[in-house]
């Protein structure tokens, strides 16, 4: 087996801003409830034709200059998201269009929050075994489109972006060093988009009841959400023969500040070690951690020889891990 190194990164977030303030006129909420609650104080949101491919593009050709590599080297490429610019053909074969990677094999995976983690993973896997050289993975999301800001519950919690990775075959002694993922389908009803598939396709109905827009019971998930992301650490840790403390940078999905808190305070992770882009940028599903990693690096929080720890839970429900030395 091969091992398996990310060689560029990139992030691309929409213009428009849209603030406590502004959420304050829509719904019946306050920028002190939304901070002291989730820690976000932004988030951005696509304009109105903005596409999830589009932004996707924009991340993906700034991961491919930061791995100095062509569209045309890439031999894989995949696209997280719940939120693609049509049920079908996948993100990634417009993607592949948009970018010219004509040798590459496409296809979306849809693993809400975790999809960035889950496409890592299931990059990792072609790359170690000599399938393809060169990959790349997408979270990009248009939450937008899919958000109901008439709900106070989930209004303020969601923005739009895109992150990417390109993972690369290498020599070097850096690389993914292990993976956890986890699946739990016991709670679908916990996280939804009820309407828009083949249980209840677009009608009158859906519209009226509103069922086009994410459900969620934000509570309840709360719990889960902590003990989900402290076992997938742990467990991707304990994979990679490491210790918390062996942590240099922790990139978490930016779901709510508090549950990052509570994960890197059970997994005895230093504050000073996470990386948070919530206050800014809300919760992008699937682009939260590619654009929090993306960050990271450009920022120089991860260096040469760090350990870093990808963490994500979301929708489905699902979580995932990645211990990487960069
Ligand atoms: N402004 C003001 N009040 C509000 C708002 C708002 N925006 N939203 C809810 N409230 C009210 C509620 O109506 C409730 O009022 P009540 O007590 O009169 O009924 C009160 O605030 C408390 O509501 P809770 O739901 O208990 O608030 P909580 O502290 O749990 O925070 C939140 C809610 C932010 C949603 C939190 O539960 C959370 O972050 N949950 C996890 C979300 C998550 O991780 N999702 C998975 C990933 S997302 C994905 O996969 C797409």
């Amino acid at each position: 087996m091969k091992r398996v190194e990310i060689t560029g990164v990139g992030a691309y977030l929409p213009k428009k801003v849209l603030t406590n303030a502004d959420l304050e006129k829509m719904v019946d909420t306050s920028d002190e409830w939304i901070v002291s609650r989730t820690g976000i104080k932004q988030r951005r949101l696509a304009a109105k034709n903005e596409l999830t491919s589009d932004m996707a593009a924009k991340a993906a050709r700034q991961a491919l200059a930061s791995a100095a590599l062509r569209p045309l080297d890439l031999g894989l490429i995949i696209v997280a998201t719940i939120t693609p610019d049509m049920p079908f053909p996948s993100v990634a074969c417009i993607l592949q269009q948009k970018l010219g990677a004509k040798n590459a094999v496409c296809f979306d995976i849809s693993a809400a929050c975790a999809g960035f983690v889950y496409g890592l993973v299931v990059a990792q896997q072609f790359i170690a075994r000599g399938t393809y050289k060169n990959a790349l993975v997408m979270g990009a999301e248009v939450l937008s489109s899919v958000t109901d800001y008439k709900d106070r519950n989930t209004c303020v919690l969601f923005g739009d972006g895109a992150g990417a990775a390109v993972l690369s075959e290498t020599k070097t002694s850096r690389g993914i060093i292990s993976t956890y993922l986890g699946s739990d389908g016991s709670m679908v009803d916990l996280l939804m988009l009820p309407a828009g598939g083949s249980k209840n396709p677009a009608s009158n109905k859906t519209l009226k009841g509103r069922m086009h827009y994410i459900k969620m019971q934000g509570n309840e998930l709360f719990k889960i959400a902590v003990r989900s992301m402290v076992e997938a650490a742990q467990k991707a840790l304990a994979l990679a023969g490491l210790e918390p403390e062996d942590v240099d940078c922790f990139i978490p999905h930016q779901a709510n500040i508090r549950i990052l808190l509570a994960v890197a305070k059970r997994l005895g992770i230093e504050e000073k070690k996470i990386y948070l882009n919530i206050e800014r940028y809300g919760n992008m599903s699937s682009a939260s951690t590619a654009v929090a990693l993306s960050e990271a690096v450009k920022e120089g929080r991860i260096k040469k020889g760090d350990i870093v720890l990808l963490d994500a839970f979301g929708a489905g429900l699902v979580s995932g891990a990645c211990v990487i030395k960069w």
